[in-house]
């Protein structure tokens, strides 16, 4: 692939995955880009449609598995300040996709703003959290960053750009719909509260993630909950597969739905791993496991 040179100098060829991914898990990437702004990720976007070249958006990388031998194409890093923005407005909050989810909920924990405190310990950005509508399942219900979010504009591989209202995407569970486009940034409506009192929800939601893993590297749950009464870790637990190895790569002694990367786990490992448990799963409890990380190959 020749790269115009204005592209070249704003990226790399050849990063590891391993290094863009919590997982720290994947070969390298033909291109890695990091646009400027908006005009530039519209360049960028057109140059790729124009070679055919596969395009693919990644955040805090905390939902991927990715290939050993890495993967063809351009990657777009949205982690300039053009994209890495939380800028408040009375009850509105705007936040670009590159922006963490730490970040967003720092800047409404300080202007008192309620409503986004579930998202408290959540790896994800703005960006990757909207494209997998993260959120929290709890015995009272889900609830997901899509319930939440008033509008989110994308930009489509043509370049043009667009603004969703929230209520028009189809948000499932861990998913968006928002497929073959760019999220560029988002806008929430909150309730307006104090600082103090929304700092607490905050402890009360991490609070709720003591019993995860976040000693290994991971990307977090492996598998989706079959139903909302139903935990994957839960089923995984009763199949006595806490500890289990394949290389690497071993099923969390903490929460049986995170499989964790003991130092060396490589792609493979993961994959034979995750076919063991689903098998194991399958066998005892009849239920087959679906995967909720991406498998990048
Ligand atoms: N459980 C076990 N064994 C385990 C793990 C869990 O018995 O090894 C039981 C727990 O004791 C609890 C129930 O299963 O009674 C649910 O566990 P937990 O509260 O940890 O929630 P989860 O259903 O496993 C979901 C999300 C998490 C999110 C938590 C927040 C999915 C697949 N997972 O986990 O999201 O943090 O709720 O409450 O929807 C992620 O998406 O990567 C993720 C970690």
């Amino acid at each position: 692939m020749r790269l115009p040179s204005t592209f070249k100098r704003r990226g790399k060829r050849g990063e590891p995955l391993k290094k863009l991914t919590t997982f720290k898990i994947g070969g390298p990437v033909e291109f890695c880009a990091r646009p400027q702004g908006v005009r530039e990720l519209r360049e960028l976007l057109l140059f790729c449609r124009a070679g055919a070249v596969p395009v693919r958006v990644i955040g805090c990388g905390s939902n991927i598995l990715s290939s050993d031998t890495g993967v063809a194409g351009v990657i777009i890093k949205l982690d300039s300040s053009a994209f890495r923005f939380v800028r408040l407005s009375g009850r509105q909050v705007e936040a670009g996709a590159g922006a963490s989810l730490a970040e967003l909920l720092t800047a409404c924990c300080a202007a008192g703003l309620s409503g986004l405190e579930f998202l408290a310990g959540i790896p994800g950005t703005v960006g990757g959290g909207l494209a997998m509508n993260c959120g929290v399942s709890t015995k009272a219900g889900a609830v997901s960053i899509g319930d939440r979010v008033d509008q989110v504009s994308v930009m489509g591989y043509d370049g043009t750009i667009s603004v969703e209202p929230g209520k028009s995407i189809a948000f499932g569970y861990r998913s968006s719909g928002l497929t073959g486009c760019v999220i560029v940034s988002a806008r929430f409506t909150l309730k307006q509260s104090n600082a103090t009192a929304v700092r607490k929800l905050v402890r009360e939601w991490m609070f709720k993630r003591k019993g995860q893993e976040y000693s290994l590297p991971s990307a977090g749950c492996v598998f989706k909950n079959p139903s909302k009464d139903c935990s994957a870790g839960r089923l995984i637990e009763e199949c006595g597969l806490k500890g289990t190895r394949v290389g690497g790569a071993c099923v969390s002694e903490k929460h049986a739905n995170f499989i964790v990367n003991t130092g060396n786990a490589t792609c493979s490992d993961v994959i034979s791993l995750m076919k063991l448990v689903r098998r194991e799963v399958k066998k005892r409890h009849g239920v087959n496991l679906e995967s909720e990380i991406e498998i990048w190959k």
